[in-house]
């Protein structure tokens, strides 16, 4: 077993149980044993967390001390990772779109690592940051994932090829090749294929004696608690993946023939699981519907736009703690905003709540640790975003702050 979600009695679930109002809840000894965890699987493999998926200054500060680098896609992200104590080399700017005055300010605070994916971006790299380490992104079919990201990002292996001979005549260092497999990728397989994609790349680029020091995995990690649009338990294989992964890496070596330096950009996997929030409900209804059957709708105080922005993809478990082992009955769950969008499916997403919930009780929404903080809206409809609390890691000091690192304001004069 190599991913867990805390289970009933841990740390997250007696600071939801002692809660007394909403809030999001991470536990820090948690992010911490996930990327443990990693490490311990993956040896060798640098960490760059993708902080979008938890831009929290303690998550953030406790995986920089245990040694993670970041994934960052905008100089905001960059002077945020700086502040909290992310080394700058540890810094990989994996963002592919980027305007001229992004890649300036980036590399005004010290960024080398860049991504690209087309003539374009690169030669906007050579003029903002000359000499910078370029990794180009290659494109993959997204198959397997929840979130396929697979035509927004990534060119095809002859671009690929175009691109790093391009960074290399303009004085830019073709370092490496990246993939994203797709978020929440539920299958070995996406590892295998795309390492198939990177050896091609590999030897074509070999052939023309561009030689690649670095491989980036991307993201795609799944978290191991989630449910799926219709209820039923999303059992990512991850001792599979990660025997592809390891798989892959020595396949890419053996084809480079040198040693290459992996990197992995996982968000969800390390947060997703440790972190939960705390809601309430706001009333259970029983409406006729126009087909004159009657339907039950749970509202929480809780949706799309203050953390559950996800939920048109997945279902996350809700635990109503003062209501274990009572009397269900199956209802549409869905968020306190007047936008119909704010809801799980109607058609296939019934879930069994509890037939006697009374507005106020507490919920716990479990597994929702990613992309909640980044994604939550600034108070639509007048629902505020939730507050944030981390619970301490006996093992990490509080963060210390960097003496003076500039900040996104400081560099209102790049170019544009
Ligand atoms: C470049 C890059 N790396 C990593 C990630 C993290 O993905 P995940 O949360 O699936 O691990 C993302 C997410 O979109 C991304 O864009």
């Amino acid at each position: 077993m190599t991913a867990t979600t805390p289970p009933p009695g841990s740390r997250l679930h007696r600071a939801l149980a002692d809660a007394p109002g909403d809030r999001l809840v991470y536990d820090l000894a948690g992010v911490e044993a996930a990327y443990a965890n990693l490490v311990r699987e993956l040896p060798g493999v640098s960490v760059r967390f993708a902080m979008k998926a938890c831009p929290v200054d303690e998550v953030l500060t406790c995986l920089a001390r245990r040694g993670s680098g970041v994934d960052a896609a905008s100089p905001q992200e960059i002077a945020h990772a700086l502040r909290t104590g992310v080394p700058v080399e540890r810094v990989h700017y994996g963002n592919t779109i980027k305007s001229d005055r992004d890649i300036a300010h980036a590399h005004r605070l010290g960024v080398r690592d860049f991504a690209t994916d087309s003539l374009e971006d690169v030669e906007a790299i050579a003029a903002h940051a000359p000499g910078a380490r370029v990794f180009c992104r290659l494109a993959t079919d997204g198959k397997g994932a929840l979130w396929g990201l697979s035509h927004k990002f990534g060119c095809s292996a002859g671009d690929a090829v175009r691109v790093l001979e391009r960074a290399r005549d303009l004085g830019l260092t073709p370092s490496g090749l990246s993939v994203h497999v797709g978020s929440q990728q539920m299958t070995a397989e996406a590892w295998d294929d795309a390492c198939d994609r990177l050896a091609d790349v590999l030897t074509a680029l070999d052939r023309r004696g561009i030689l690649l020091d670095h491989i980036n995995l991307g993201g795609g990690l799944p978290a191991a608690g989630y449910l799926d649009q219709w209820g039923t338990p999303l059992e990512p294989p991850l001792d599979e993946i990660f025997a592809a992964v390891r798989q892959g890496m020595r396949r890419l070596t053996r084809v480079a023939g040198r040693r290459l330096a992996f990197l992995i950009e996982p968000g969800r996997h390390l947060v997703a699981d440790h972190g939960a929030i705390r809601a309430h409900v706001l009333r259970l209804t029983s409406r006729e519907r126009q087909d004159g059957a009657r339907a039950h709708w749970l509202y929480l105080s809780c949706g799309k736009f203050n953390g559950l922005y996800e939920m048109d993809a997945l279902q996350y478990r809700l635990v109503f703690p003062t209501h274990l082992g009572a009397d269900a009955v199956s209802a549409v769950v869905a968020g306190p905003t007047c936008d119909s969008d704010d809801a799980y499916s109607h058609d296939h997403g019934l879930v069994e709540v509890p037939g006697a919930v009374a507005s106020g009780d507490p919920v716990w929404i479990l597994a929702s640790g990613a992309y909640a903080t980044s994604y939550m809206t600034r108070g639509f409809n007048g629902f505020s975003p939730l507050p944030l609390v981390c619970l301490p890691s006996d093992r990490v000091p509080p963060p210390r702050r960097p003496e003076r690192i500039d900040d996104v304001t400081a560099c209102a004069g790049g170019p544009r």
